[in-house]
């Protein structure tokens, strides 16, 4: 869907998975902050085209739209090679669910290696020398100490996603190594969560959420149950620890990554980011921070261990704030009100 054709002459940047929860809300800054052409591909398969016209609403701009899938190498080429100027390419395509990626490992393989190579053999044979993937704290497993930092050892990871991440790492290190003229950026988030403040895009889930706070937000609605997966874990409070870090402080932090890179501020040509607000909080904690900025009272049951859940990781994100001069601006109040937010928005839509 051509929402705008590429103005000639200017630098264009390539969003893969744009319709997505984190891609949505990226283009959204990129739209907001730079100059840049953006140009987003999705094939849908876990996003809607909805996200495109509230992008459009929200920010009044236009930008262009491929519905492809980059396992299609193919037709990755065809349409891809006519767009000029492509200065660099935002990837985050890819299947994101740990409990999935446990029962299906195959499909985690077979679409986020595929993409991943598809979409960088383009980059080479195109000379696009800017490259931001879309990682994941899931590549540092169970760690030891805690927070972790950049150059925290990696364990294996716990789930087929982690590992794909933790692979998809290491095929750009290489590629990095083979190609000094071609810069990569490894951003590690840790668990986004919440939605743009305006409340008119957040995460549309197609199916039952696997992830903790749409799944409180649709509990709170009425519309699903909220199991905490286990509360006699080495915690303070028992339940898992994570660093829940705001979707649009994330968003945030590409458009610094790709200033970062195109401003050739990077000092090594792979740089690794840690994106996480630095706080670990437990499930339990997120419950009632939720409850306290909702003033909903959350039914919920204590059920077993999820299988691929490690028990607790939260950041050191030192290296984002110095290098890419990137502070996390919002809350857990923050991100739980503008989930709440979103999930009334999505009520009264329905
Ligand atoms: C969070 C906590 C669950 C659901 C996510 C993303 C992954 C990656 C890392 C970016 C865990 C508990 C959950 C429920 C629960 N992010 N939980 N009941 O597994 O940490 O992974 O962050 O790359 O893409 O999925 O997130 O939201 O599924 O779980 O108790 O119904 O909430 O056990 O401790 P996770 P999550």
């Amino acid at each position: 869907m051509l929402l705008r054709n590429t103005q000639k002459g200017m630098q264009t940047i390539i969003v893969t998975g744009g319709a997505g929860y984190i891609g949505s809300h990226t283009i959204i800054e990129l739209l907001i902050s730079t100059n840049f052409n953006v140009i987003s591909i999705d094939n849908f398969s876990n996003s809607t085209s909805r996200s495109y016209q509230r992008i459009k609403e929200i920010t009044g701009k236009s930008f262009e739209t491929l519905d492809l899938d980059l396992c299609n190498k193919e037709k990755l080429y065809t349409q891809l090679s006519k767009i000029k100027n492509i200065i660099g390419i935002i990837h985050f395509a890819a299947f994101k669910s740990v409990p999935e990626s446990v029962t299906d490992p195959l499909s985690y393989y077979n679409n986020n290696i595929n993409s991943l190579t598809n979409i960088l053999s383009f980059a080479q044979q195109q000379k696009i020398k800017n490259f931001i993937f879309s990682s994941s704290c899931s590549v540092y497993g169970n760690a030891d100490d805690l927070p972790v930092t950049e150059n925290t050892p990696l364990k294996t990871a716990e789930s087929a996603y982690g590992h794909t991440k933790q692979i998809g790492e290491d095929i750009i290190n290489f590629v990095c190594k083979a190609n000094a003229e071609f810069n990569a950026v490894l951003l590690r988030y840790f668990n986004p969560v919440g939605a743009h403040p305006s409340g008119k895009i957040g995460e549309f889930p197609l199916n039952r959420p696997n992830n903790l706070v749409p799944i409180i937000t649709q509990t709170a609605v009425g519309k699903n149950s909220l199991t905490v997966f286990g509360n006699d874990f080495d915690t303070r409070d028992g339940s898992c620890i994570r660093d829940y870090i705001h979707v649009s402080d994330i968003a945030d932090a590409h458009v610094k990554a790709l200033n970062y890179l195109i401003g050739n501020k990077n000092k090594k040509n792979v740089s690794v980011f840690n994106l996480g607000t630095g706080n670990g909080v437990s499930v339990l904690e997120a419950i009632r921070s939720f409850e306290k900025v909702s003033g909903k009272k959350l039914n919920y049951t204590i059920g077993a261990r999820r299988e691929g859940d490690v028990v607790a990781i939260y950041a050191n994100n030192n290296l984002a704030k110095t290098e890419l001069i990137w502070i996390p601006k919002y809350s857990l109040d923050d991100m739980m009100g503008s989930a709440w937010k979103w999930q009334q928005t999505l009520e009264a839509e329905s």
